[in-house]
């Protein structure tokens, strides 16, 4: 993984590539200084590029010149630096460099061009402010850690270029400047300055414009593809964004997935630190995932697995509990091995942790061996009869030593939060094996979720997915029970990417259209191109869209895409290195027929 040589034959010599064979050789080699020490007498400067450190020392006796540039040389000048490959001195060689065996003895410095004092350290490890990197990014890069992170991105997008390219499929790219897309984000829009009043929307992926690939007979698409959506963002969401975007005709389910596991596996073989837990990706339902993990993104790298004992408790004396079940909720729950023993502080924590995730309370249990058979530590312990702690042990998996956990609410909010206490614990406690990554394909999602504020049904991936054929006959008179040919590729408890089987069938689409409550103008100004499109003769066809920036993310163990692309936006959407967004001039506005209608100022507004 780590890159000491440069593999083109050079004029110089690259800061990477020097050893014990090369001692004797006159060599110029060319870099930034890393370091530069004064031993009063004796200069040493690492000079630092992408390739490695090579150490120099400059000798006032043998080279007083070059001695002399040498003081006045500081951190981040760019040097080329001539002079011969010595052995270092006994006791100072450094194991851990690949040129930790020599030096170079300089006869020559030549400052190609000096630096200002840099605002952070390149040469370190440190925490420095993430805006002063952002700001100062293009020394930011110069640090090794985002140096092998590009690294790892430029060898993995290569990997999907030349594994599709060997499976017949075309790269071929399709435009930044295009009409909305529905993805379920905002638009970013780009004013028209011909067309007074009308927009082009950056697209929120190129969904529509590789269906219509299928239509024209490219058969196999793809795109290492940028995509721009205004939402609200977080550590693994960026306004702008790049996705392998693919697309197959002719094919069902079962193959867009073994291509897309067969794509991963063998990247992953070749380009991650880690192996995969298991091989081949294991599969669970949408209904599954929510059940067991309470999250449709599951990471499988640790247990804690939920399980519904509404059954065991639905005639409880713990009011809590019959009354939730009684009234049409749940009660969910799941052990933790071995806390049995918690201290109150800590219940305490979770409680309050649980709450924070939306729960109206948590129920404890620690299971101790009593006379027969297990005893309840908890609250609620003298409301629980001997057969119900035995059945939420059974049900939970749990035994003497563990520490059950429960949440009795709706069904959704139970695994919503039960889902994001499981993982809030294993982090608590240590429980994720971070040796391994872990994918998990999750299938069967519902096609529509119901919109509460609008009170109308919402595609729960994108209008173009196809029902399963079997929930076909539901798309009137049941649409929640609608399941779709829809598919999630997860890793380590993110969404690495989603797809589907499209519908291929424009009557079909059209009865999707309606459901989603357009009209038939709405549909024909958004769609029309498509739906007209899919009379000349659309072949079936699916695909799926892996997020290019988490699999970077997870392949270089970061915890945020900022951290896998070599010009993000912050937190807040600003490139701080540009300086974007800025106003335009008045000028450019007026050649845009666009007037500003912009907030008061919020001092403005108080005064
Ligand atoms: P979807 O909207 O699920 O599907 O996106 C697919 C993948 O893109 C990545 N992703 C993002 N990455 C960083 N920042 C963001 N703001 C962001 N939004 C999405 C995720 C996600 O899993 N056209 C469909 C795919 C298809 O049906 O083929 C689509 O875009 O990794
Ligand atoms: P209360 O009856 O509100 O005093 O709650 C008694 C115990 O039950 C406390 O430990 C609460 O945290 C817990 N509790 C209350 N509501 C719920 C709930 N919906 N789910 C799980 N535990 C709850």
């Amino acid at each position: 993984m780590q890159e000491t040589k440069s593999r083109v034959k050079r004029s110089y010599t690259s800061c990477g590539e020097l050893n014990a064979g090369n001692i004797g050789d006159t060599v110029t080699i060319k870099g930034w200084v890393n370091r530069r020490r004064d031993h009063g007498g004796l200069i040493f400067l690492d000079l630092r590029d992408r390739y490695g450190i090579t150490q120099v020392v400059a000798n006032p006796e043998n080279a007083p010149e070059a001695h002399r540039t040498a003081e006045g040389v500081r951190g981040e000048f760019v040097l080329a630096v001539t002079g011969e490959v010595g052995r270092r001195p006994e006791g100072t060689e450094n194991p851990n460099m690949a040129t930790g065996e020599i030096e170079v003895v300089v006869s020559t410095i030549d400052v190609l061009n000096p630096s200002k004092t840099p605002p952070f350290y390149v040469n370190e490890e440190s925490d420095v402010d993430e805006s002063l990197r952002l700001r100062y990014r293009y020394l930011d890069i110069r640090h090794p850690r985002m140096q092998r992170n590009l690294r790892i991105r430029h060898q993995a997008v290569k990997f999907i270029r030349d594994y599709l390219d060997d499976r017949d499929f075309l790269e071929i790219e399709t435009p930044i400047m295009v009409k909305s897309t529905p993805e379920g984000a905002r638009d970013y829009v780009v004013p028209s300055r011909l067309y007074p009043g009308e927009f082009y929307a950056l697209p929120q992926s190129p969904q529509q414009l590789k269906q219509l690939l299928m239509i024209s007979g490219v058969d196999r698409y793809y795109q290492i593809a940028r995509c721009f959506r205004d939402e609200d963002l977080r550590a693994d969401r960026q306004p702008e964004f790049t996705q392998l975007d693919l697309e197959m005709s002719f094919v069902d389910r079962e193959e867009v997935l073994e291509l897309t596991e067969g794509l991963f596996r063998e990247m992953f073989k070749q380009i991650a630190e880690k192996p995969l837990q298991q091989t081949t990706f294991p599969r669970m339902s949408y209904h599954d995932s929510i059940l067991r993990y309470g999250t449709d993104k599951p990471d499988v790298r640790f247990g804690l697995e939920i399980s519904d004992v509404s059954q065991v408790i639905q005639d409880s004396e713990f009011g809590v509990f019959a009354n939730t079940v009684s009234s049409g909720g749940v009660v969910r729950g799941f052990a933790i091995p071995g806390r049995a023993e918690i201290p109150r502080s800590q219940v305490d924590a979770l409680t309050e942790a649980a709450q924070g995730f939306g729960a109206k309370g948590l129920v404890w249990i620690g299971l101790e061996s009593g006379e027969n058979g297990l005893a309840a530590r908890s609250p609620i312990a003298k409301f629980l009869s001997d057969g119900e702690v035995r059945g939420l042990a059974d049900a939970t998996g749990a035994s003497a030593g563990d520490l059950m956990l429960f949440v009795a609410d709706a069904e959704d909010r139970a695994a919503e939060v039960l889902g994001r206490l499981r993982n809030h614990v294993a982090e608590q406690y240590n429980l994720i094996d971070e040796s391994v990554h872990a994918f998990v394909w999750i299938l069967d999602f519902p096609l529509f979720e119901w919109d509460e504020d609008a009170q109308r049904w919402d595609a729960a991936h994108h209008p173009f997915t196809s029902p399963m054929d079997e929930d076909i006959p539901y798309l009137d008179s049941d649409p929640g029970r609608v399941r779709a040919k829809s598919y999630d590729l997860v890793l380590d408890g993110y969404e690495l990417g989603s797809g589907s089987i499209r519908i291929h069938d424009r009557s079909i689409q059209n009865r999707m259209f309606g459901l989603l409550g357009y009209s038939e103008e709405q549909v024909e100004a958004r769609f029309g191109h498509l739906l007209r499109a899919f009379e000349y003769g659309a072949p079936p066809h699916g695909g799926i869209a892996p997020g290019i920036d988490r699999t970077i993310m997870l392949l270089a163990g970061e915890q945020n895409i900022r951290e896998v692309i070599a010009f993000p936006k912050n937190q807040s959407g600003q490139d701080l290195l540009m300086g974007a967004p800025s106003p335009i001039e008045p000028e450019q506005l007026d050649e845009l027929h666009l007037q500003l209608n912009l907030p008061p100022e919020p001092d403005e507004e108080n005064s």
